[in-house]
């Protein structure tokens, strides 16, 4: 059974990175919206509508599970959209949330504007732990600086301060990475941050729960391959993704029909 997952663009591979750790041998189809990148400034309406045609096609490839492996998705269309569907779909935000309510008592999450706005995070952490105090931050400079491989450096560095500092002046105990975007820039965010605070990458937890809902004997098979679909420029997703994946992928125009 091929596992749907789809982002707007390079930070669901965070994700497709974590199942191939944990699953080497699920089939993929990966579908990035990079036509409409970036997600994190688009309206509520927008983004259901992106989310409801990026399924419906899924669905037209024969894909019975999905991942959203994209938070502006899970905050803001997972809870509208999916009982619209047979297909079985699945979020970040729920199983990063039990991952943050399990450690934290004063835990910062980055995320998209829209993300933020949602307040999905507050909502699911303090649903499990309500003496949890949250602080949500939105970074919308991020998404741009992935995306165009600036990862490392002062300009990165200074943009990151920016956002954790009041974070870091409620003395968090625990960081969500509320954007699979923001996963790349890892090793800027980390170091900045006091030694104790634990990060958390809603990728672990998600694949997590994926594989103990897959049979046991999906995770004996080889290496399954991934296929690549974006609705913009395929030769421009496949050199951006190349340095994360370690392979040039074949990527696939697509263009969703819309609804
Ligand atoms: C974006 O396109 O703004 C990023 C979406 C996300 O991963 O939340």
């Amino acid at each position: 059974m091929v596992l749907g997952l789809f982002d707007s663009g390079l930070g669901g591979l965070t994700v497709l990175r974590e199942i191939a750790r944990r699953l080497p041998a699920q089939p993929v189809f990966y579908f990035a919206d990079t036509a409409r990148l970036p997600y994190g400034s688009r309206t509520p309406a927008e983004i259901c509508r992106y989310v409801r045609e990026i399924l419906h096609w899924f669905e037209q490839q024969g894909v019975r599970r999905v991942l959203m492996a994209c938070n502006t998705s899970s905050a803001l269309a997972l809870p509208v959209v999916a009982s619209e569907y047979v297909l079985e779909v699945g979020g970040l935000i729920a199983p990063a949330a039990r991952a943050a309510a399990r450690r934290g008592r004063r835990i910062g999450v980055i995320a998209t504007a829209a993300t933020v706005q949602s307040h999905a995070y507050t909502r699911a952490i303090q649903t499990l732990a309500p003496q949890a105090q949250v602080w949500e931050v939105a970074c919308p400079e991020f998404v741009p600086l992935v995306e165009s491989g600036r990862l490392l450096g002062e300009e990165v560095r200074s943009v990151a301060r920016r956002y954790l500092a009041p974070l870091l002046e409620k003395r968090i105990d625990t960081l969500v990475y509320g954007c699979t975007h923001y996963l790349y820039l890892d090793p800027v965010i980390g170091d900045l941050l006091p030694a104790s605070v634990h990060r958390i990458d809603p990728a672990v937890a998600a694949v997590a729960d994926l594989a103990a809902a897959l049979p046991p004997s999906r995770r004996l098979e080889s290496r399954a391959s991934c296929h690549f679909f974006v609705s913009g420029d395929p030769v421009r997703f496949a050199q951006a993704a190349y340095p994360w994946l370690n392979y040039y992928p074949q990527v696939q125009a697509v263009a969703l029909p819309p609804l």
